[in-house]
């Protein structure tokens, strides 16, 4: 049995916190894309886990998986296990061997890329995390993967062949300095002794058979999204995307596990209930232009915590956008949505979502392909009713109905535009202060 954990708006939604609201019922949890850029964070009993590369699902013991759809970068991936470790869990974590790794010169490449483009204000506000260089890699067949770490003369073969052409790219057309980045022999050393680790660790994997023995002996298996659905590279708004695919089809490809595995299973979206995003691109029911607009960005933001988990900027936020989530609905085939953050937007002194655009004099109600005209549309709001702020603890203990009867609203509202139930609400970050009003294992 399968649950796919989807982001519906633009990252940031809760996805760790809700994978790991479902892990207790799971036995593997999977990112099947993305890699070091993503930031999930889990919160058990007050205590907060930041988690970048290592599935949500470790905070509770469950073995993850990171699908060969992902870019792995070794560095952070052992810190990462290592400050598990450290903080008394013992994290299960196994890598497809057909997972492309992230060398320093993608890192490099991606933030001289971003410096470059600056000059023309058209950055995209990466994470700098060497995502999109090591995806264009992998397209351009050039990619070293999790496979040839375990065999250090492909290794050398293949780092003969890549490094000297990110040199020339970084020196004569950037005019920049190669350096360390660069090094092939200091590469070599470096990488073949994280082969040798995965290897001693027995944490490699033909994620395909893996996944699909997992699934022949009875185990439930969670598919983690990482990023969201209007960052994807083929359904986001383009070019301000990161280069794969967060939604629910990135599950089949990234794993190796067929489509129908996926979607004889549950596709749950989560959902912020207003909007933030990190990096540029269009966003247009964003708090911003006046002062109100802006005192109340600023509000949401610090009640929030709206600060990039990986890269602490600031998120720029907005009210919910009904185009988005449709979009999202269809591109996903969602099954259920899990609405988080209600807690953040109690007690404001006004609430209202972009339940439409308009665009050039006509509504519409999906986004437009093309993102100049996504930046030219301008949201037809809808006002709702603000909801008091409460004791969230309390309600979550009592369950839907104890919701203030304003929020239960804005629930239904949704339900029907998205034509989906909620299967669970999310009114504060730690694990118990979810309502949970569908377990989608009962429904797969
Ligand atoms: P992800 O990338 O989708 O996993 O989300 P992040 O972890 O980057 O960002 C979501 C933030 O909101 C984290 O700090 C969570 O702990 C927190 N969070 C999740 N659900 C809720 C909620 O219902 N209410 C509040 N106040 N915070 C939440
Ligand atoms: P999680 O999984 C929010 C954004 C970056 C940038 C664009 C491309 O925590 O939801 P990249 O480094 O991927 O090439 O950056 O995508 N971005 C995210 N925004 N949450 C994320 O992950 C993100 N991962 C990338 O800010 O705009
Ligand atoms: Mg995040």
């Amino acid at each position: 049995m399968t649950v796919t954990i989807v982001g519906t708006q633009l990252g940031d939604e809760g996805k760790g916190a809700l994978v790991d609201r479902y892990g207790g019922a799971a036995d593997v949890v999977v990112r099947y894309q993305g890699g070091d850029n993503a930031g999930h964070t889990v919160v058990e009993d007050g205590e907060e886990y930041a988690l970048s590369l290592v599935p949500s699902g470790a905070v509770r013991g469950t073995t993850g998986v990171l699908g060969n759809g992902c870019v792995v970068n070794p560095q952070t991936l052992f810190s990462e296990l290592d400050d598990l470790r450290e903080r008394g869990l013992e994290p299960d974590v196994r890598v497809a061997r057909r997972a492309h790794v992230i060398f320093p010169y993608h890192r490099r490449l991606d933030g001289i890329e971003e410096e470059a483009k600056a000059d023309s204000g058209e950055e995209i506000g990466t994470t700098g995390r060497g995502i999109g260089p090591s995806y264009e890699d992998k397209a351009a067949r050039r990619g070293v993967r999790v496979g040839d770490l375990l065999a250090p003369d492909v290794l050398r073969e293949k780092l003969e062949h890549v490094v000297p052409q990110k040199r020339a790219l970084i020196e004569d057309v950037y005019d920049a300095d190669a350096g360390e980045e660069c090094d092939l022999e200091a590469l070599h050393e470096e990488y073949a002794d994280y082969g040798r680790r995965l290897g001693e660790e027995g944490m490699t994997v033909n994620c395909g058979d893996y996944l699909a023995d997992r699934l022949a002996d009875g185990d439930n298996v969670v598919f983690e999204g990482a990023q969201g659905t209007c960052i994807d590279v083929d359904h986001g708004n383009y070019p301000f995307v990161t280069s794969s695919n967060p939604t629910a089809g990135g599950a089949t490809v990234g794993t190796g596990l067929g489509p129908t595995v996926v979607g004889d299973g549950e596709v749950i979206g989560v959902v912020k209930a207003y909007l933030s995003r990190v990096g540029s691109g269009p966003m247009p029911t964003e708090l911003d232009g006046d002062d109100e607009a802006e005192a109340l960005a600023t509000e949401i933001r610090e009640r929030g915590g709206e600060f990039g988990t990986v890269t602490g900027r600031p998120r720029r936020v907005g009210w919910l956008d009904l185009p988005v989530l449709r979009h999202a609905a269809r591109a996903n085939g969602l099954t259920g949505i899990a609405v988080n953050h209600l807690d953040v937007l109690a007690d404001l002194d006004e609430l209202a979502v972009g339940h439409a655009y308009e665009l050039d004099g006509e509504t519409i109600h999906t986004p437009p392909t093309r993102t100049e005209a996504w930046e030219e549309c301008s949201p037809v709001t809808r006002s709702f009713e603000p909801w008091p702020d409460v004791d969230w603890d309390a309600v979550a203990d009592e369950g839907y109905d104890a919701l203030p009867a304003a929020a239960r609203t804005y629930l239904e509202y949704l339900e029907s535009e998205l034509d989906t139930e909620v299967y669970a609400v999310g009114v504060g970050p730690d694990r118990d202060q979810t309502i949970e009003l569908v377990d989608p294992w009962d429904r797969v």
